[in-house]
């Protein structure tokens, strides 16, 4: 059975063998399908690629937190990067360890925090001096002794998008590196946390691998130093990041430049990609429903919009997009657009297509991570229905929403 998203011998698209256009009728459009397959091989790469070294990967739950993929994530015995209360309870629930399970974000609430100290997690990573403080009132409060990491902020352009770099000085992440000694110092009077690692993530969709090698390095260094001053540093988690799509980083490339800047540490290195594991593994289907010129242009409007997948939209990314079908037609140039009513719902721009007809299914690709997720009901629009197609075909794994499921919470 071929994995992934692979062309039929008639020219269909499908995924691990299904066909595509089959998908779209059955279950209807817009339409996130996921390859199980997929997600399993990502997650066993990036395993595999840090083979050498004590290590282990926390997918970042918030790229794609449906329940099934947790739970298939808890059954590979990979960890969980979360950052809220929401995140943490659906990961532990599905089966995530605690032991496994980091909690990044610069906003932490007290009932977080104490969710995360209550349930005894690998490590809070904590983003301020003040959160520390917090931390170690609540373990105290509870009657525990809370594992805490530190995000330092190494100043390191990952050369992405602004709105997803987040290793820069003037960006709201982390301390400055050159403070993380005297913060782990402080840290020594307070009874109720152990700083136990040091934690960094610059940016995300990163498709260079310098900056996150040089930022391995900056930790590391940083652990050398506090493992001098008498810290028994016992993770060093050198965050996400790896960007997907034509520029794609490789786990393997990766890993390849990160392992030598942490050579000599004891540490377990943690790992917290979440675009590089479900991104390539989901589709988004959508069905033409006008093919519309005007004033020398032609647009493809389709049924998703930049409610289902708000990426193009947001950072003006690229997903690729083809037809479902074999279409011989005559290749042309067109917007491929949505429904809603801003300029910004356009999934891409001049995008070179063959010429679809009514009622074609469009596939975008690479939106596995970050759609379904931060899909919202913009114009009263329903969420879509998601699919996970594994060895057994394909399964709902979230139904579409109905007119009630969005009204359920109005009160007139
Ligand atoms: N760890 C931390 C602390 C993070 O903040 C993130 C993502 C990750 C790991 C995972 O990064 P990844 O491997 O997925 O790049 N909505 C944006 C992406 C926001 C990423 C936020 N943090 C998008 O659609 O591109």
């Amino acid at each position: 059975m071929p994995s992934g998203f692979t062309r039929d011998t008639k020219g269909q698209l499908c995924c691990d063998g299904v066909s595509l256009s089959e998908l779209a009728e059955a279950y209807g459009t817009p339409l996130y399908v996921y390859s199980l397959s997929v997600i399993e091989d990502n997650l066993r790469r990036f395993d595999a690629a840090f083979a050498s070294v004590p290590h282990l990967v926390c997918y970042a739950t918030k790229a794609n937190s449906a329940l099934a993929l947790l739970r298939l994530v808890a059954e590979l015995g990979a960890g969980a990067d979360v950052v809220s209360g929401g995140e943490l309870r659906a990961a532990l629930e599905s089966g995530i360890p605690a032991e496994r399970v980091v909690f990044s974000g610069v906003g932490k609430t007290e009932a977080e925090i104490g969710a995360g100290v209550e349930a005894g997690i690998l490590a809070l990573n904590a983003e301020s001096a003040r959160e520390i403080e917090k931390i170690d009132a609540c373990a105290r409060r509870i009657g525990t002794v809370a594992r805490v990491a530190l995000r330092v902020n190494p100043d390191i352009d990952a050369r992405s998008h602004p709105y997803i770099s987040t290793g820069l000085r003037q960006n709201k992440f982390g301390v400055d590196i050159s403070r993380a000694r005297e913060i782990f110092t402080a840290a020594r009077r307070l009874p109720g946390v152990r700083m136990t690692g040091v934690q960094a993530h610059i940016g995300s969709q990163i498709v260079e691998v310098e900056p996150l090698a040089q930022t391995a390095g900056e930790l590391a260094s940083l652990a050398r130093q506090l493992a001098a001053d008498g810290f028994e540093i016992e993770t060093v988690d050198v965050g996400g990041g790896l960007g997907i799509g034509q520029w794609q980083l490789s786990p393997e490339d990766y890993a390849a430049a990160v392992i030598p800047r942490l050579s000599g540490l004891s540490a377990r290195i943690l790992v917290e990609p979440g675009r590089a594991i479900v991104g390539p593994a989901g589709t988004l289907l959508a069905r033409v429903l006008y093919v519309k010129e005007e004033r020398g242009r032609t647009f493809v409007i389709v049924d998703a919009g930049m409610n289902d997948l708000l990426r193009p939209a947001l950072y003006q990314a690229a997903h690729p997009i083809e037809l479902v079908g074999g279409n011989e037609s005559p290749i042309i140039t067109a917007d491929v657009v949505g429904p809603v009513c801003e300029t910004a719902d356009c999934f891409q721009r001049d995008a070179r297509l063959p010429r679809p007809e009514e009622g074609d299914v469009i596939a975008i690709r690479d939106a596995g991570a970050y759609g379904a997720a931060m899909a919202s009901n913009y114009n009263f629009r329903s969420r879509p229905a998601e699919v996970l197609v594994d060895g057994g075909g394909p399964r709902v794994i979230r139904r579409r929403e109905t007119f009630e499921d969005l009204t359920r919470l109005e009160r007139t």
